[in-house]
């Protein structure tokens, strides 16, 4: 998480949410900003390319001077589970691991088939089955075809953030009624198969290989937002942290009800010149909230 552009005193009630006492945040963020001090930016992805290796969150070196949390062997920047690891399961890896993530990969055919990828990712991935990648995982991605929701683990999940990164395509999928009559959304329906969960509709704007050459540091001039919407305000902190350290601006548009507004065919594909795939080109918040309000459903198209 990178603070440089609040305010010193919500930066020092930001880290005292994140657990750290008055004195420890209050030296974490008057340290932090004095290494932001010359155009050095503290975010964990900045700090890594630096070093060279996963850097450790400052707050995390407080609390562990605190005695609160062991450092060894970690990066505190968590673990990311993916139920799905195909196109978009590994451009988001990819971009987790460079933020200093662990990920878990699962797919329907078993975690012997994807020791590739895994070889590919480095020591930071490992692969499991669906269950276990959810269980592991600080947050969960799902991304998988729609048509493979009724598959997904639900207990692993419960009390988990999870991101739903699914579109639908009626030609993969089948036809879906209550998507077709436009009575819920393509998020709602995974919300409404995992109750106990936190539901995050993201990254599905995105084109799979734009992933990796769209990210940008945080406040670069160019850095792209993605929409974001669901029912947990704090899960929506969760995952715009998580969407930060990969590169990406959040933006929100409310709700999991309002994801209609950046299904697939509601809005022009934001990243490219025309609405293109052939030519992308970054999309600030600004962009996508214009895009947002010209959202069309299908019913009125
Ligand atoms: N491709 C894009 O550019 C793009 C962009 C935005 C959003 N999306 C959406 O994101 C989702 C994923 O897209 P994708 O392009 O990454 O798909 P993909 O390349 O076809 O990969 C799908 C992944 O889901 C796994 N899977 C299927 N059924 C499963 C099950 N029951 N349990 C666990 N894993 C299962 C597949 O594993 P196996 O191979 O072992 O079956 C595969 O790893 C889709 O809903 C898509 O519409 C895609």
């Amino acid at each position: 998480m990178t603070y440089r552009d609040l305010p010193t005193a919500g930066f020092v009630s930001t880290l005292q949410e994140a657990g750290l006492d008055q004195d420890s945040a209050g030296f974490a963020a008057a340290l932090d900003a004095s290494i932001a001090h010359g155009d050095l930016e503290t975010n964990s992805q900045d700090l890594a390319q630096l070093l060279g290796r996963p850097a450790t969150p400052l707050a995390d070196v407080v609390r562990a001077a605190q005695g609160a949390d062991p450092l060894v062997g970690q990066t505190g920047m968590g673990t990311i589970g993916f139920v799905g690891a195909g196109r978009i399961g590994t451009a988001l890896a990819t971009l987790a691991i460079g933020a200093g993530y662990d990920v878990v990969l699962s797919n329907s055919r078993g975690p012997e088939t994807l020791n590739d990828l895994v070889a590919q990712l480095g020591p930071r991935a490992r692969a499991a089955t669906p269950a276990e990648a959810a269980a592991a995982g600080d947050i969960v991605v799902v991304t998988v075809p729609l048509k493979a929701y009724g598959q997904i683990p639900v207990g692993p999940l419960a009390g988990k953030v999870v991101i739903d990164t699914s579109n639908y395509d009626p030609g993969r999928d089948g036809h879906i009624a209550e998507l077709e009559d436009e009575s819920t959304t393509v998020s709602e329906l995974l919300q409404a198969q995992l109750p106990a969960s936190h539901v995050v509709k993201t990254l599905n704007t995105v084109y799979f290989e734009h992933l990796t050459t769209l990210s940008r540091p945080h406040s670069a001039p160019d850095r792209s937002a993605v929409p974001i919407a669901g029912n947990d305000d704090t899960a929506k902190k969760t995952v715009t942290t998580f969407l930060d350290a990969i590169g990406y601006d959040a933006y929100d548009v409310g709700a999991l009800e309002k994801g209609w507004r950046y299904q697939s065919g509601a809005i022009a594909y934001p990243y490219g010149a025309d609405g293109s795939f052939e030519h992308p080109q970054p999309a600030d918040a600004e962009r996508l909230a214009s895009l947002m309000a010209q959202a069309k459903r299908s019913r009125d198209r």
